[in-house]
C-alpha cells in the first residue's frame, strides 16, 4: 500500500471500549484493483459481541448526560481531524475499495460533512410545548437518545456511510457498535483512530471488524441492550434484519437497494441531461444505490442523446484508482464483474445493442468497461435488478404517463431523476414518481443537508439533514395535571 503521511492511521485491530482489541484470528483485506494484500485485520469472534455492547451501554449513559454543547465540541474536533487527514484517509479508501483517488477525497469530505452538520445539530435537539387539553393541564415533549445503536455499513462508501450514522447518533447522545464491510474495514478503523484523538469518550464509538456478518447482525437484533439497528446494504439483508429485530420490536433505519429511473424528456436541455446521466450513472463506477439504473429517453430526443452519451462514455478513463485522471476504478471483486457480464448477456439476448464502451486495462479481472446498451426493454434483467456497475441501458419512450408507469414498476423507491424545462410537468413528475429522493435537472443529489432515504422496499427512515437526528431519538410526552 502507498505510504501514508501518518502511518498510525492504518489500524488493523478492532476498536472496542476505547481500546485496540487483538483477537487471534484475522482476515485479509485486498486492493480490488491489483489483488494485492494490504492488511490482515482482526476477526472478532461472536463471544466478544456482548462485551462491546455492554461497554457501549455504560458509555452511552455518561455521553447522554453531557450537554449538547459538550458533545458538539468533541464532534467538531473529530470533523477537523478528518479534514486535516483527508489525503491519508483517501489513500486508505482507494487502496481497499478501488475508487479513483479524487473521488475518494470527495467521499471523505462528504462524510466529514455529516460529522460537521450533526456537531452543529447537537445543540438543537428541541422538544415542544403543547397547549393542554384541559384547563389544569400542561404538556411538554422531550426528545431523548434511543440508547445503543447497532450499525452495519457497506463497502461502496467505506467512510461516508460510517459518518452518516455516527454523526446523528453521537450528536443526540447515543453510543454506536458498528461493523464495517469485511472488504473495507480500514477506513472505519482510521475514523476510530481520529475519534480517539478528538476525545470521544471510550465505549461511545466502537468498530467491530469480523468476517461473520450474519452472527454480528443476529447479535445486534437479539441483544436487549441494543435499542436500534441502522443498516445500509441490500434489500435482501435488510429484510432478514427486520425479521430478526421483530422479536424485540427493535427500531430500524434501513437504507436499502434502488433501481433509479433517469428520465429525459424531449424538452430537456440535452447537454445538461447527458452530463447529468454521466454523473448519476458513473459515480463510484456505478456502485451506489442512487446510481441511475434505467435511462428512459423520449423518442424525439433519443438518438441525439444516445450519440452524445456514447461520445462522453468514450472519454471515460478506466484505470487503477491511483492513476492520474482515472474516472472509473475496479469493481469490488470478480463476482461483481460476473454479475455485470450476465446482465449484459441477458440484455443482448433480448435485443439490446452495445453502442459504446471504452478501453481499459484489466490487471486482476475486476474491471468492467463502461458500456451503453440501446434498445433496452422491461423484460431485461437490468430493468428489474440493481445493476451496481458501469453498464447503462437506454429505454425509448413516447409519452409522460407511459414513462411514469414504467419508472414506478419496481418494488424499489430510493432515487429518481428527470430532465425537463416544463414546470407543470416537473410538478406532476415530482409528485407521482414513487421514490424518496428526486434529482430534477441534476444528476447529483447526495448531501448531508438533505434527508437521504427511500420508500417502498428501499428502506425506512432518513439520514442527514435536521430530520436525520429523529431516527436516533425517542419522544416522551409529559402531562402535568393540577396546575390551577
Ligand atoms: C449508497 O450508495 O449507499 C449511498 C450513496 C450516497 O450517499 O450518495
Amino acid at each position: 500500500m502507498r505510504q501514508l503521511k501518518d502511518p498510525e492511521l492504518l489500524r488493523t485491530l478492532s476498536y472496542m471500549d476505547g481500546a485496540w482489541h487483538a483477537p487471534e484470528a484475522t482476515f485479509v483485506v485486498r486492493n480490488p484493483s491489483t489483488g494485492e494484500e494490504i492488511a490482515q485485520v482482526a476477526d472478532v469472534s461472536a463471544d466478544d459481541f456482548s462485551h462491546v455492547i455492554a461497554a457501549a451501554k455504560t458509555a452511552q449513559a455518561a455521553w447522554a448526560a453531557c450537554t449538547g454543547k459538550e458533545r458538539a465540541a468533541v464532534l467538531n474536533r473529530w470533523y477537523r481531524e478528518i479534514v486535516a487527514n483527508v489525503d491519508d484517509l483517501a489513500t486508505i479508501l482507494t487502496s481497499e475499495m478501488g475508487k479513483p483517488f479524487a473521488e475518494a477525497k470527495a467521499e471523505i469530505l462528504y462524510g466529514a460533512g455529516y460529522i460537521e452538520w450533526y456537531s452543529e445539530e447537537a445543540k438543537r435537539i428541541y422538544g415542544a410545548t403543547i397547549p393542554g387539553h384541559q384547563r389544569d393541564k400542561r404538556i411538554l415533549v422531550l426528545k431523548q437518545p434511543i440508547g445503543v445503536v447497532g450499525a452495519v455499513t457497506p463497502w461502496n462508501f467505506p467512510n461516508a456511510m460510517v459518518t452518516r450514522k455516527a454523526g446523528p447518533a453521537l450528536a443526540v447522545g447515543c453510543a454506536i457498535v458498528l461493523r464495517p464491510s469485511e472488504f473495507t474495514p480500514l477506513s472505519a478503523l482510521a475514523l476510530a483512530e481520529l475519534a480517539e484523538r478528538a476525545g470521544l469518550p471510550r465505549g461511545v464509538f466502537n468498530v467491530v471488524t469480523c468476517l461473520d456478518a450474519e452472527a454480528f447482525g443476529k447479535a445486534l437484533c437479539t441483544h436487549p441492550d441494543v435499542a436500534k439497528i441502522s443498516f445500509t446494504g441490500s434489500t435482501k439483508v435488510g429484510r432478514i434484519l427486520m425479521q430478526q429485530a421483530a422479536g424485540q420490536i427493535k427500531k430500524l433505519s434501513l437504507e436499502l437497494g434502488g433501481n433509479a429511473p433517469f428520465i429525459v424528456f424531449d424538452d430537456a436541455d440535452l447537454d445538461a441531461a447527458v452530463e447529468g446521466a454521466i454523473a448519476a450513472k458513473f459515480r463510484n463506477g456505478g456502485q451506489t444505490c442512487v446510481c441511475a439504473n434505467r435511462i428512459y429517453v423520449q423518442d424525439g430526443i433519443h438518438d441525439r442523446f444516445a450519440d452524445k452519451l456514447a461520445r462522453r462514455i468514450g472519454e471515460l478513463r478506466v484505470a487503477d484508482g491511483f492513476t492520474d485522471g482515472a474516472d472509473i476504478g475496479p469493481m469490488i471483486n470478480r463476482a461483481a464483474v460476473r454479475k455485470l457480464d450476465e446482465l449484459l448477456e441477458d440484455a443482448l439476448s433480448k435485443g439490446g445493442t452495445v453502442v459504446a464502451s471504452t478501453d481499459g486495462t484489466d490487471v486482476s479481472g475486476t474491471f468492467f468497461k463502461p458500456t451503453l446498451v440501446t434498445g433496452a426493454s422491461a423484460d431485461m434483467h437490468l430493468a428489474r435488478y440493481e445493476i451496481f456497475g458501469p453498464l447503462i441501458p437506454l429505454f425509448r419512450f413516447q409519452g409522460e404517463s407511459e414513462v411514469l408507469q414504467l419508472a414506478n414498476a419496481t418494488e424499489f423507491g430510493l432515487a429518481g431523476y428527470f430532465y425537463s424545462q416544463d414546470i407543470t410537468r416537473i410538478w406532476r413528475m415530482a409528485e407521482k414518481l414513487e421514490v424518496g429522493m428526486i434529482g430534477i435537472n441534476t444528476g447529483q443529489i447526495s448531501t448531508e443537508v438533505a434527508p437521504f432515504g427511500g420508500i417502498k422496499q428501499s428502506g425506512l427512515g432518513r439520514e442527514g439533514s435536521f430530520m436525520g437526528a429523529d431516527d436516533y431519538l425517542e419522544v416522551k410526552y409529559l402531562c402535568f395535571g393540577g396546575v390551577e
